[in-house]
């Protein structure tokens, strides 16, 4: 029997960076992991492979519609679809052996298998039973399908199915127009699939700005997604090769269907505690199914801590390991804090999407008096070189006193861009402080200016 400060449960981004910061603040810290890699589901089943695929189909989505417009000549690429999946395996390892290099330079121990809670201040993995004075759930999340759908990842599959299929199917329906369905249905389109995105909701993205999310699914149907809006699917018959989805059309009940090589469900992730032991401690959990958290991510068990997906929250990577780190200076006796106001969020189709604060259709709801300073990429010189003018770049910023509430863009490394806004909003600047921060030319990042510019008395490019 072994014995630890701290024992994380589960090594995605929440588990790994928790233990690393424990064992940087002198806490003998060990993590249980059931995998045979680390990194969770992020490193293994989520951004990461699903990155590397959207970066090789954009690729070659470039070199076959834009490279000739540069003068670029010679015969198009095809797809290799086994050597692409090769990369993609590629990149999880270098990053899963990366979180072990790590593990093994904090002196952190990876007890391998599947973790229980046993007792309070008990981890029993297989056969050994590990004592901890603090555990730290960080079990994650699966996917959850609807009533009626049955997974079986080779034609009706999940995100994971989808990471691995073995070719590129001529047709496939994601059912969902949320962030898995929207990022994996471009890899495939991009590839060559026919896809169609059947969603419940009249528009895609549920709680993204409304004129980011009509952008992104015009420049998407450009891209050659077909959507199906106001649709709540209600089936999926499958057979050895081709599945028929069945829906419903919210607008007038009518039933309709349609058949495709593989169905993606991209319905939405549950929290993950499956012989956790959780529940026969008595813990707590919310009407969602998540476990219950104090804002200093204790559970109501005695010792026993929870973070990441497995809670409340948008279930986003980072905010998983900004709750690992904040937690581990908790049990530290340390002070731990997360600003859940500033945690942005990116679809990285192309071009991307980011946000973070405030939307204006909340600031509406809420009544608050606030500006919108807009800008579009078209206007961004550097932009229109990449062939990626069409976005735009929304700050919002309250009318008194000019201090930002949100930023909402699609365009080109919205995912980087945005942070400029979130280190801006962590130090309660106003759209001025932006404004009047010189900003290299050419680049994206002047469009964030001149967006803070139309905020005062105007965008100088619009
Ligand atoms: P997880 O990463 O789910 O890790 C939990 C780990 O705990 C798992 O490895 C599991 O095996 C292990 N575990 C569970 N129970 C036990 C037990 N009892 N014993 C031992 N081990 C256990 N987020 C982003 O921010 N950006 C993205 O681009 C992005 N892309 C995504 C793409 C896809 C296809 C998917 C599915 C998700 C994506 N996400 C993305 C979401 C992101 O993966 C999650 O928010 C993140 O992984 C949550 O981290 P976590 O540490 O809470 O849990
Ligand atoms: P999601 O919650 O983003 O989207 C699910 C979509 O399915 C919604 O639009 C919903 O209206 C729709 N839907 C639900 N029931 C339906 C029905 N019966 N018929 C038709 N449509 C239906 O969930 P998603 O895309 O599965 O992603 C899960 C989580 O993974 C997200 O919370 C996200 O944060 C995370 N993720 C993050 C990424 C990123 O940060 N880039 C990438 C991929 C996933």
């Amino acid at each position: 029997m072994s014995e630890y400060d701290v024992i994380v449960i589960g090594s995605g981004p929440g588990g790994y960076v928790c233990a690393i910061r424990c064992a940087q603040l002198g806490l003998k810290t060990a993590i249980v992991e059931g995998r045979e890699t680390l990194g969770g589901t992020c490193l293994n089943v989520g951004c990461i492979p699903s990155k590397a695929l959207l970066h090789a189909s954009h690729m070659y989505h470039e070199a076959t519609h834009n490279f000739t417009k540069m003068g670029l000549m010679g015969k198009s690429p095809s797809v290799d679809f086994k050597t692409m999946q090769e990369y993609k395996s590629g990149v999880i390892a270098q990053n899963t052996s990366g979180v072990e290099f790590l593990m093994k330079k904090n002196k952190i121990d990876w007890l391998k298998g599947w973790g229980k809670i046993t007792a309070k201040g008990e981890v029993t993995v297989g056969k050994d039973v590990h004592k901890a004075k603090n555990i730290v759930i960080a079990s994650g999340s699966e996917p959850s399908s609807l009533p009626g759908i049955e997974i079986d990842e080779k034609v009706v599959v999940t995100s994971t199915g989808a990471l691995e299929l073995p070719k590129v199917p001529k047709s496939m329906v994601v059912i969902g127009a949320g962030v898995i369905g929207l990022e994996m249905g471009s890899v495939y389109a991009r590839l060559g699939t026919e896809v169609t995105v059947v969603e419940f909701l009249d528009h895609i993205t549920p709680g993204m700005d409304a004129e980011v999310a009509k952008t992104l699914q015009r420049t998407l149907k450009k891209q050659g997604l077909n959507f199906v809006l106001g649709a709540a699917v209600q089936s999926v018959d499958a057979k050895k090769t081709k599945a028929t989805v069945n829906y419903k059309l919210r607008k007038d009940e009518s039933d309709a269907s349609i058949d495709a090589d593989v169905v993606l469900v991209a319905t939405g992730r549950k929290p993950f505690m499956d012989n956790l032991g959780f529940d026969g401690l008595g813990g707590e959990l919310t009407e969602r199914g998540q476990i219950k958290t104090d804002d200093q991510w204790r559970t109501n068990v005695d010792g026993i801590f929870a973070i990441g997906d497995v809670i409340e929250g948008p279930m986003l990577a980072h905010k998983a390991e900004d709750e690992g780190m904040a937690v581990a200076e908790v049990i530290a006796g340390k002070h731990g804090h997360v600003n859940y106001g500033v945690i942005p969020g990116v679809i990285y189709t192309t071009p991307e999407v980011a946000s973070v604060g405030k939307t204006q259709e909340e600031l509406k709801d809420e009544g608050v008096d606030f500006k919108v300073g807009k800008f579009t990429f078209m206007g961004n010189g550097r932009a229109k070189a990449v062939f990626q003018g069409e976005g735009f770049v929304k700050l919002l910023v309250d009318a008194k006193t000019d201090r930002i509430l949100g930023c909402h863009l699609i365009g080109p490394s919205a995912g980087d861009l945005i942070h400029e806004i979130c280190v801006a909003m962590e130090f309660g600047a106003s759209a001025q402080d932006v404004a009047m921060t010189c900003h290299a030319h050419p680049t994206f990042s002047e469009a964030m200016r001149e967006a803070a510019l139309a905020c005062g008395d105007g965008a100088i490019h619009a």
